[in-house]
């Protein structure tokens, strides 16, 4: 990679080069131009961020904002048609109505809840690591990574255990944005099953309340009342989607980074009170979240010098910014003992009123997920391909995952 174009193409077309190091990507980026603007096929209309600095600044920035209604035609350029029914939640909108829609949510999605969770997910993680063949090498995505968020994010809302395996398998296709005509087909079938599901799965619950998040949702209520039908439904759909595939992503970079990093690895290992910060540390290296938050800008907004016109979509590479040197002493090792690496530091999870409303449930799983994996499995190794990982291929950097983990738990065993 030479120019700065090359960089910019680089961002833009998510060439596999880009997919294997996009961390290389955006160190140019950060240098050269760091709020950029992108070509087409994103419209000349869209910057990118890559500084810390400008990133926090801009994911709080009332001026920026996350209204999909309002960015319509802005974020149609990206993403297609995509479905309004089940994008009218919390993530997709402003205050006063985001503050409306978060508190009601907050109201049932509370710490008691999650901290409750932490007895059923260790039972989760022993029986899925039981199911785990020892001696042969498999991937650990879809056995491991994958069904874990999966039955938690089910259990949590109260989706019955017979319907997981069509819950993982529609959210998957509503994510796969952009793959052509087929995949938008496939993908619009998949949004309107879910519609379909959540508005009878919301009927039922209404019917027969029980002691779950989504009977929790139905009967939440405050000053100006509870959320409608079609909130309910598209919360319950955020929910699925947003505490799903970022949960999993996380996990499997975390164990093919920790399985990399020998030392990182012995060092949780030896102080099982690290867990804590090195998911951080792990979040903030390699997580799961790319680049896949936009705003879009409600007047001329001015940032590291560059006018972003009124109109225009900003996108935040948090990926970027948290490798950014201006932040982050040594940006690009992994240290899990890394001073001050506190939760709020890194960008992760976002930041001002947007930030993640599941990072509480996000941490204890993949806490517990890597604690009792490297606990029983203390010989475990990566399989890797001859060509080394392979990572995720998708249209834009939104998820930063692994296609594939292959790992042998117990070579010697
Ligand atoms: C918002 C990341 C897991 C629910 C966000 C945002 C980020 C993020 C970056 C802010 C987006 C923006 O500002 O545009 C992650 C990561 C996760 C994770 C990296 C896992 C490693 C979860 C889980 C849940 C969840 C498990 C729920 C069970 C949400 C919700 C929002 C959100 C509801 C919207 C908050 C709002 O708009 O006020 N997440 N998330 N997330 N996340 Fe997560």
């Amino acid at each position: 990679m030479t120019t700065m174009q090359e960089a910019v193409a680089a961002a833009e077309r998510c060439t596999p080069e880009f997919r294997r190091d996009p961390h290389a990507v955006y160190a140019r980026l950060r240098d050269a131009a760091p709020v950029c603007p992108m070509s087409p096929p994103h419209g000349n209309e869209t910057y990118l961020i890559t500084r810390y600095d400008d990133a926090r600044a801009a994911l709080a920035d009332p001026r920026l904002s996350k209204d999909m209604y309002g960015a319509m035609d802005a974020y149609r350029r990206i993403f297609g048609d995509s479905s309004v029914a089940l994008d009218d939640n919390m993530l997709n909108s402003d205050a006063p109505k985001h503050t409306r829609l978060r508190r009601l949510v907050n109201s049932a999605f509370t710490p008691r809840r999650v901290a409750a969770l932490r007895p059923r997910i260790e039972e989760i993680v022993r029986d899925l690591l039981d199911g785990c063949p020892t001696r042969e090498p498999f991937d650990l995505l879809p056995v491991f990574a994958f069904p874990l968020p999966i039955i938690v994010i089910c259990d949590l809302l109260g989706v019955p255990a017979e319907d997981r395996a069509r819950m993982q398998h529609l959210s998957t296709t509503v994510a796969q944005t952009g793959f052509g005509e087929e995949a938008k087909r496939a993908q619009q079938q998949a949004e309107g099953d879910l519609h379909a599901y959540f508005t009878d799965l919301i009927t039922a619950k209404r019917e027969r309340p029980a002691d779950d998040l989504l009977s929790a949702l139905i009967a939440a209520r405050d000053n100006d009342g509870g959320l409608t039908e079609g909130e309910l439904v598209s919360t319950a759909f955020l929910l699925m989607f947003a505490g799903h595939k970022t949960t999993a992503y996380l996990i499997g970079n975390a164990v093919h980074h920790l399985l990399s990093h020998p030392a990182q690895l012995r060092a949780v290992r030896e102080d099982p009170e690290l867990i804590r910060a090195a998911v951080e540390e792990l979040v903030r290296y390699d997580g799961s979240v790319e680049s896949a938050t936009f705003r879009y800008a409600t007047e001329d907004v001015e940032y590291g010098g560059t006018r972003i016109p009124k109109g225009a979509l900003v996108q935040i590479a948090l990926s970027a910014a948290n490798r950014d040197p201006r932040k982050f002493d040594a940006p690009d090792e992994l240290d899990v003992r890394r001073p001050g690496n506190a939760q709020d530091a890194h960008l992760g999870f976002g930041h001002g009123s947007h930030y993640c409303l599941g990072a509480p449930l996000a941490r204890l799983e993949t806490q517990l997920a890597l604690t009792r994996l490297f606990e029983r499995f203390p010989r475990m190794a990566l399989a890797d391909p001859a060509g080394g990982p392979r990572w995720l291929e998708v249209p834009f950097p939104a998820f930063r995952g692994l296609a594939e983990l292959p790992v042998v738990l117990d070579p010697a065993g």
